[in-house]
């Protein structure tokens, strides 16, 4: 997928935009505050429907105005894809593809993978943070995952409610129990299968970028597995025999104890969780490499690459590996957009630079 032109109208500080990228890596180079994360989001919202800086919508028009707009023409399987969305205070959000009015998880709609400072937090964060970053690929590639992960969680929602109303013994909590297991289970599937790819790829990486060190991804389960094979039927037999287990804690508890949502992605450098072991600098390395491997995780399963956005990385990284990273994009098959406020000590000269000054690229 590349992006061949973005416009934007009264988003944040851009009153208009009209953007040609190259088809390698762009570089948005410019002062603080001129626009350049501006300008990724405006991307990223054209492919999500949301930002990832703000839940609020309205945040995203420019003072004083009442809607904004963005308009993407994009490569896509040969063929020229158009897609536009608005926002306004009166009308809310409206999406179309190639004029055809539509939800966001057309199947032609924009992909991208985003890599800002905040995915540092991948490696020593929360197991939260670290499903979401398995369930936003996921949900890009696949959108029957969207589909039994919000079913899943609309479930859960439900279950937790009755364990809280101590209706554990009503009839509805025994019927919701196999649809519960059966979203569990196909969730935690399609998880341990992304896992597997991106392990291999991540790991390659990893020895590139840190020379020597060994880098290892892990789904880690909830609740015991019997088997040393896995497949959906396995899953809902240990997943139904764990609810038995723990019945009782969970009406103690008044909450759901297994499922997906306990569930984490375990990363070990040199055989040990990183989380607790590896240096700063080195789980910036490793987030880079999960990075990476996202993108390339993603192409091996849909065949093509998306969109890579990357907010203010490089000051996070050594001189080598900023280096190493910009060699690795501006030789890479895929398209990304990089900020930066300089680009001193680098080699950059197969990238295209555009200056943003003033919500305005020159
Ligand atoms: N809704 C809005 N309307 C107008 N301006 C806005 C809006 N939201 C944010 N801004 C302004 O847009 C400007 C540019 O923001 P942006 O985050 O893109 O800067 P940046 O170039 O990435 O800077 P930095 O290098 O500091 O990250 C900021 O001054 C910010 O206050
Ligand atoms: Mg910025």
């Amino acid at each position: 997928m590349k992006l061949r032109q973005v416009e934007a109208r009264n988003f944040r500080n851009i009153t208009q935009l009209d953007y040609h990228p190259g088809s390698g890596l762009n570089i948005l180079l410019g002062d603080n505050a001129q626009g350049k994360t501006n300008i990724l989001e405006s991307i990223y919202v054209l492919s999500t429907g949301s930002s990832f800086r703000t839940g609020q919508d309205k945040n995203m028009i420019q003072y004083e105005k009442e809607a904004f707009i963005l308009r993407g023409r994009y490569n896509y399987n040969d063929r020229d894809i158009e897609s536009i969305l608005s926002y306004s205070l009166k009308e809310g959000k409206r999406f179309a593809v190639n004029s055809k009015k539509t939800t966001f998880n057309h199947s032609d709609r924009l992909r991208v993978v985003l890599f800002t400072p905040d995915d540092l937090y991948l490696i020593k964060g929360s197991p939260g943070k670290r499903r979401q970053f398995l369930d936003f690929v996921l949900g890009q590639i696949k959108n029957e995952y969207d589909y039994n992960l919000s079913n899943y969680v609309k479930i859960l929602k439900k279950r937790n409610l009755l364990l809280k109303r101590e209706q554990s013994n009503t009839r509805s909590f025994k019927i919701i129990e196999d649809i519960f297991i059966e979203n569990a289970a196909r969730v935690i599937l399609a998880r341990i299968n992304l896992i597997t790819i991106l392990d291999e790829s991540s790991s390659s990486i990893y020895k590139e970028i840190s020379n020597k060190g060994q880098l290892k991804t892990r789904y880690a389960l909830s609740f015991p597995i019997d088997s040393g094979k896995i497949n959906l039927d396995i899953l809902k037999k240990a997943l139904k025999k764990q609810i038995q287990e723990k019945t009782d804690q969970e009406i103690k508890r008044r909450s759901s104890l297994v499922g997906p949502h306990l569930d984490d992605m375990h990363i070990y450098q040199d055989g040990k969780l990183a989380r607790y072991f590896a240096s700063q600098g080195q789980q910036r390395n490793i987030a880079v490499a999960l990075k990476l491997a996202e993108l390339y995780t993603f192409k091996k399963i849909s065949g093509f690459y998306p969109v890579f956005l990357l907010d203010e990385v490089l000051s996070e990284l050594d001189a080598q590996k900023r280096q190493l990273l910009l060699d690795h994009l501006q030789e890479a098959e895929f398209q990304s957009f990089l900020t930066s406020v300089h680009l001193n000590d680098v080699e950059y000269s197969q990238a295209a630079i555009s200056v943003v000054e003033n919500g305005e690229i020159h």
